[in-house]
């Protein structure tokens, strides 16, 4: 079953994210933001009471999406300039043991189909783990392609926000993203 995330979802979101992620990466204030805000939505999957995964996404207009997007905006800017809502799929996590079962690619499914007749553009920075990229799979069978890879994508929002990567520990993190990106309206 998945639902809109509520207040009761974020303990075990925060939790989940420290684990995949790295501390503090993600905090509770901006979980926080997923039920709150007309712009960010959530999504999380139930089974058997459990909260197995979940999926957040924000949405944004073509000024607000220069805040968002830490690195390459030249880039972005230059190809996509004329796309009004441009969802961005921000994070996805599902619990280990569940992994590996398409879990993920029901979490993004289900955002798309939600945001079908809202969302012009989503866009996915994907991490990259030791060459690999965890969420590519599911991207890719809901039809996104990949666009470029930028490097060290966190670096200065690491330092600024001071949080620790699972993969780099404490700041900066050099990690890689791969960008991603599917298209809802034709161009
Ligand atoms: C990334 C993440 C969310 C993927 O979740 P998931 O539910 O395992 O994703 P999916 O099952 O949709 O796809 C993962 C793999 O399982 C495979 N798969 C999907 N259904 C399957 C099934 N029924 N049987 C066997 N394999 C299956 C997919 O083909 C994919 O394979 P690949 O990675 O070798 O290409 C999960 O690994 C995770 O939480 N990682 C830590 C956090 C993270 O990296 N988040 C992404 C940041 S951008």
């Amino acid at each position: 079953m998945i639902l809109a995330i509520n207040s009761e979802h974020v303990d075990a979101i925060h939790q989940m994210c420290n684990i995949a992620f790295g501390d503090n990466y993600v905090a509770p204030d901006y979980l926080n933001q997923y039920i709150l805000s007309s712009h960010k939505k959530g999504f999380v999957l139930i089974e058997n009471h459990l909260l197995i995964g979940f999926i957040l996404v924000s949405f944004h207009n073509p000024t607000e999406i220069q805040k968002e997007i830490l690195h390459d905006k030249e880039w972005y800017t230059n190809e996509y300039y004329h796309y009004n809502t441009i969802g961005i799929i921000q994070q996805v996590v599902v619990l280990p043991e569940f992994q590996r079962k398409g879990k993920a690619e029901q979490l993004i499914k289900h955002s798309i189909s939600f945001f079908k007749n809202t969302i012009d553009l989503f866009l996915c920075y994907a991490w990259v783990v030791k060459d690999k990229i965890p969420i590519r799979s599911a991207l890719i069978n809901n039809g996104f392609t990949s666009k470029k890879i930028i490097n060290s994508y966190w670096k200065e929002d690491s330092l600024n926000k001071k949080y620790y990567c699972k993969l780099c520990g404490p700041p900066p993190c050099n990690c890689s993203a791969e960008v991603y990106l599917l298209k809802i309206k034709a161009d």
